[in-house]
């Protein structure tokens, strides 16, 4: 693996990869990052890689759904691995607009394993990046398998769902190397402050109502980021060829419970005298349509072929997150007022 193509690299979780994989892990290679910089592409998330890393770390800036710019990009850095992030993520998002769902996450993979399949001869690796949601919900009992059926209930997990049976087809089909992971819910630095505990870190350092979808009773398993990027890692190192892994945090609460945890914790970081208590905040609101009830991952298969466990605790990740926001107000203010393409701008022309 000398040239990685990651795409999605200014995302949330493909940002905390490329810095996981350039600041600490054993990769001595290229990594070009493509990524079309959508609402939540950030290249502020990657400030300084190009010098920090020469020669190591390149961005281009194109939409995996566009065959010839991506097709030249295969070309000209000779891509020889591809880890694919690049997806729109959001569930409530995709409710209300789910085509961008299918054009990029179903589109824009068929888009890549067209081209692996046309340099199938140099190429080691296709790893995809997926999600438990493929897998719809639990009842109170059991967990997500690598053998459990996909039964997705949101566009976005539908969308997702179709395009980790194409990566498979080609496996099958077209002999191409790939690996499929299917993640837990992630949190940490850098996540676009419309999912969960972003959302809620923000609302409650800044005093504002933070809303609970339905009984708040709904649950998720959750995993800090770094652990994810260094399982990924781990799976596209040691992975069978062909295969899917499941990777979890052993970490199932409640919603109610999370967004409990973040207002005692902004309470002890950020005591504000006109807030007495964070959870006077909490309002229930109506419920997701479609919302899964409980996830839960069992990610032994992982655990025993690979020894990979998680690192980071519940407790210490939410703390660790929380204060990395209180940190990166310039950040938070950006990304709020949608300054991104200015920020971009500017960095360009500084070049
Ligand atoms: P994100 O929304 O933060 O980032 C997605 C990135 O993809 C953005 O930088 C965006 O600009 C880019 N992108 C979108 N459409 C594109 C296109 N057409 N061409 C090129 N780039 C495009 O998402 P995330 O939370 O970082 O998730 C990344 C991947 O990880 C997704 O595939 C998601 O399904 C998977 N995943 C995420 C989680 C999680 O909790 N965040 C958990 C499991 C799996
Ligand atoms: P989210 O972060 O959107 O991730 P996903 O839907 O992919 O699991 O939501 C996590 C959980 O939090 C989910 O059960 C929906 C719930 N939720 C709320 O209760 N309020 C909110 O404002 C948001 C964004 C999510």
């Amino acid at each position: 693996m000398q040239n990685i193509l990651v795409t999605g690299g200014c995302g949330f979780v493909g940002a905390n990869f490329i810095r996981y994989l350039l600041e600490k892990s054993n990769f001595k290679g290229r990594i070009i990052n493509v990524d079309k910089l959508t609402y939540a592409g950030n290249l502020e998330n990657l400030d300084c890689m190009e010098t920090a890393f020469p020669g190591r770390y390149r961005f281009v800036q194109a939409d995996i759904c566009d065959p010839k710019a991506m097709a030249d990009i295969f070309q000209e850095f000779s891509i020889d691995t591809v880890c694919h992030f690049a997806a729109e993520s959001h569930v409530d998002r995709s409710i209300f607009e789910p085509g961008g769902f299918i054009r990029t996450n179903i589109m824009g993979t068929f888009n890549l394993l067209e081209l692996a399949r046309i340099h199938k001869d140099r190429l080691h690796l296709f790893h995809h990046v997926s999600t438990d949601e493929v897998f719809g919900s639990l009842g109170g009992e059991g967990y997500f398998t690598e053998a459990t059926p996909y039964d997705p209930s949101s566009p976005y997990s539908a969308s997702k769902a179709a395009s980790d049976h194409l990566v498979r087809a080609y496996g099958r089909t077209y002999g191409i190397p790939t690996t499929i992971s299917n993640c837990s819910n992630n949190y940490g630095p850098y996540q676009f402050p419309e999912k969960l505990i972003p959302l809620m870190v923000l609302n409650a350092l800044e005093g504002k109502q933070l809303p609970v979808y339905g009984d708040g009773a709904n649950i998720r398993d959750w995993l800090y980021v770094e652990d994810h990027c260094r399982a990924v890692w781990k799976i596209m190192q040691k992975g069978t060829r062909g295969e899917t892994y499941n990777i979890g945090g052993r970490c199932e609460l409640p919603n109610i419970e999370v967004v409990r945890m973040i207002c005692d914790l902004a309470d002890d970081q950020a005591p504000d005298h006109n807030i007495e208590s964070r959870r006077n905040l909490i309002s229930f609101v109506k419920d997701r349509p479609g919302h899964d009830r409980r996830y839960a991952i069992d990610f032994s298969k992982l655990e025993k072929e690979m020894q990979w466990t998680p690192k980071e605790s519940f407790q210490t990740g939410l703390k660790k997150t929380l204060n990395w926001y209180m940190d990166h107000r310039g950040w938070v203010e950006r990304v709020k007022s949608g300054q991104y393409r200015t920020w971009i701008d500017k960095q360009y022309k500084r070049r």
